[in-house]
């Protein structure tokens, strides 16, 4: 059955989504920033095109179809040699929807199986251990069954819960129950949000599709707005299809695993991934100490375009992108710094993201607070809440600076958030800078 073909599809969406994100997503759709060295949507495309018999890799998303995504799709195609392509809905259509509104091209007669990947989660993905057990559930079922990857949360962090699908597991890693955010404890093992479906779920969107314009005549909708396609593979699949012997998961282990909603989580995903890198084939990626090069301390990538002072010292956990400059006595640590950024002599950046082509002014100082899960409680996951306290006050967090920020010498900045082509000339502390 599985020597056919398998599609894998990401879930990218589109400008309207990533608003924790801003400004970094301003300048790129989310699943194109770059964590440790690599676009986040690149580390999914590199662990599809290791499953054996992938067909094509499809982006699916409502972003429009621009130079950007064009070139990163022709970049990709080129670096890995695999059939990608960036499919664009017509409206956000929801997780489900885009995969309906195409289903003639996502899953066709030949199709095997159906990876789906939301292109915001981090980890490392176990695809080939989820398709082998794909291909077990599969040979004894009639109906089809498809898998959810599923990970630990812990109880001590109620939002943990209430911000993922939670799922009841049996012995026979039977999905019996699915409830999407519930508002109370449901259970500790979540939706990771990597799925690999059967082809049967060609007629299960239908019967979603149908349903909803169903329901749409019977409560009399004169909203003019509502849209059947607009569905939701948590709310209208799997709320309905767990305990039916349809939906098993695989539970994630030896991994890290995460959702890129905020800056501190790029931050945490992009230490993950440099991490990753030491047991794997990207060893190489990693910057190493040697005469007349910068000191290192644990895991750093340095984009070869870079041009890093000897006398910097760099890590743990950052990353440089392309074109940076690093000057003498810089001090870089748990930061991620975006292209053609310049840092002056003896500047100190800690819990950061430099935006794209800024520039960090000598001895000045830029710092914001870690926002890693807490390593006392097993499975315990990135906090990806808002950026504001209920009464207004911005949460101390990663200080992020837009493009083109001019940071003048000999200032601090701490825990705020600057907005792309500002130029400072004073200190900052906790705030928005507009
Ligand atoms: N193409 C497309 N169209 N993609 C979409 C759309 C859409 O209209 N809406 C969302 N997505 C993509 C997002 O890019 C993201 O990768 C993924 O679908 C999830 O979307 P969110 O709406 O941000 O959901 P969430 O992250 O809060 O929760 C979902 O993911 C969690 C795992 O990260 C749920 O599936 C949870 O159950 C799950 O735990």
């Amino acid at each position: 059955m599985i020597n056919q073909k398998i599609k894998a599809v990401i879930l990218v969406a589109g400008p309207q989504k990533g608003t924790r994100f801003r400004p970094l997503s301003l300048e790129v759709p989310k699943p194109l920033f770059p964590v440790a060295g690599y676009p986040l949507v690149e580390h999914h495309i590199s662990a599809c095109k290791k499953v054996e018999d992938i067909d094509e890799i499809i982006l699916l998303g409502f972003y429009q179809l621009d130079d950007q995504i064009s070139r990163f799709v022709d970049d990709m195609k080129r670096k890995y040699e695999i059939n990608l392509r960036y499919l664009q809905e017509y409206q956000p259509l929801g997780t489900a929807g885009g995969l309906y509104h195409f289903r003639d091209q996502i899953i066709r007669a030949d199709a095997s199986a159906i990876i789906v990947i939301h292109a915001d989660i981090f980890c490392i993905l176990p695809l080939k251990e989820m398709i082998q057990l794909y291909k077990d559930k599969n040979q004894t079922s009639e109906n089809g069954c498809h898998i959810v990857l599923g990970t630990h949360s812990n109880k001590v962090q109620p939002l943990a819960q209430s911000q993922h699908g939670n799922m009841v597991i049996s012995k026979t890693n039977e999905v019996s129950h699915y409830v999407e955010k519930p508002e109370s404890y449901v259970s500790g093992v979540i939706n990771c949000g990597v799925y690999i479906f059967h082809p049967t779920i060609k007629q299960a969107l239908a019967s979603i599709y149908e349903n909803n314009q169903r329901s749409a005549r019977e409560e009399e909708h004169d909203n003019s707005s509502y849209n059947p396609e607009l569905m939701f593979i948590e709310k209208h699949l799997f709320s309905h299809i767990a305990g039916s012997g349809q939906l098993f998961c695989h539970m994630l282990s030896n991994s890290f695993w995460g959702s890129m909603k905020s800056a501190g989580s790029a931050i945490f995903a992009n230490k993950q991934y440099l991490s990753s890198y030491r047991n794997s084939d990207l060893q190489l990626e990693l910057a190493k100490n040697g005469e007349g090069k910068p000191e290192i301390l644990g895991d750093v990538f340095i984009h070869p375009t870079a041009v890093v002072d000897p006398t910097a010292k760099l890590g743990p956990n950052v990353s440089i992108g392309s074109h940076c400059i690093v000057g003498a006595g810089a001090r870089v640590k748990e930061s991620i710094i975006l292209d053609g950024a310049e840092l002056r002599e003896n500047c100190c950046l800690l819990h950061c993201i430099i935006g794209w082509r800024c520039l960090v002014g000598a001895w000045s100082r830029i710092e914001g607070t870690p926002q890693e899960p807490n390593p006392n409680y097993p499975y315990a996951l990135v906090n990806n809440e808002s950026l504001f306290h209920s009464d207004g006050k911005l949460i101390p967090s990663v200080t992020v600076l837009g493009c083109n920020v001019v940071i003048p010498r000999e200032v601090i900045v701490l825990n705020s958030i600057v907005l792309p082509h500002k130029e400072l000339n004073g200190s900052h502390k906790n705030q928005i800078i507009l």
